[in-house]
């Protein structure tokens, strides 16, 4: 990313931002060529929902489950690997995206395959994603915080609008192979989020394994592990992993703002009901 510009470190597809190091083009048109299985483990969040937090879980879930060696030094998305690469992989095996369901390869959706889908309030989102965009050398740096909440209040950020992805995975919350968990929920009892999970995707673990997950996969632990798992960059990664950090960000304005735009796209919905900060 050295030397890059602002402006050649994003690019837009089929209408949405994307990061062009991590995600050439290519990988993106080739990304229907992805043959999903039955059994894999699908993870899906918004950018700065939890997606790390919850692959450092499902690794040590299939880990104990099956004996499967995880592989822990390649973030398992989709979108960043070729197709041919993750053919290979054997089962269970874990997979992950940040993309919108509607781009979701639709193999995914006729195999059946299980996804667990995280989200977190769009507040520490999006001061999450702002400091992210600030340290990540391979985003964009120069936006100030106003030009920031601007651009992902109306979804001129990686991967497109928080909205239009609470709006589309609302709507499938009923879909007995998606199962929808918070960041807030998992902070408030990971012990039952994580026997939870590994219920919804058919492991069996004991009360114990299922303890000694949720312990190794606190912040602190997760942290402290970080620079091995995110190449040197693990501060990056596990920042501050707090609920309501916002607070020391937002101004009233902003947060009234955000309350406007939340209360017109997801008011009255049981995604909203969740996610009421
Ligand atoms: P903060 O920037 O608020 O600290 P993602 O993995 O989707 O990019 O999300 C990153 C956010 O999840 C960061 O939030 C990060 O600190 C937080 N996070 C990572 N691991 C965590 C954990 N084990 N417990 C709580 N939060 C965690």
């Amino acid at each position: 990313a050295e030397g890059m510009s602002d402006e050649e470190k994003i690019f837009t597809y089929n209408g949405v931002l994307y990061p062009s190091i991590m995600c050439p083009e290519e990988t993106l048109k080739r990304l229907d060529s992805i043959q999903a299985r039955e059994d894999d483990v699908m993870l899906v969040a918004y950018p700065k929902c939890g997606f790390n937090w919850m692959v450092g879980v499902l690794r040590k879930i299939i880990g104990e489950a099956t004996g499967k060696k995880m592989d822990s030094k390649t973030p398992p998305l989709i979108e960043f690997s070729a197709p041919e690469y993750l053919k290979q992989d054997p089962s269970p095996r874990l997979l992950g995206t940040h993309i919108h369901p509607d781009n979701i390869p639709a193999s995914f959706f006729e195999k059946k395959t299980k996804m667990l889908v995280v989200f977190r309030n769009p507040k520490d989102t999006l001061v999450s994603f702002y400091h992210f965009y600030q340290n990540n050398p391979v985003l964009p740096s120069g936006q100030s915080w106003e030009t920031f909440f601007s651009n992902f209040m109306s979804g001129e950020v990686a991967w497109g609008s928080y909205f239009e992805h609470a709006k589309a995975w609302e709507k499938r919350m009923d879909d007995p192979n998606i199962m929808v968990v918070t960041y807030e929920e998992l902070k408030e009892d990971l012990s039952m989020g994580v026997r939870n999970i590994s219920r919804f995707f058919g492991f069996q673990l004991t009360e114990e394994q299922v303890q000694q997950i949720a312990e190794g996969s606190t912040f602190r632990a997760m942290r402290e592990k970080s620079n091995d798992s995110h190449a040197g960059m693990g501060k990056v990664f596990f920042r501050k992993g707090e609920v309501g950090d916002w607070k020391n960000n937002f101004t009233p304005e902003q947060s009234q703002k955000m309350d406007e735009v939340f209360k017109a796209e997801l008011e009255g919905t049981r995604l909203g009901a969740k996610l009421n900060y």
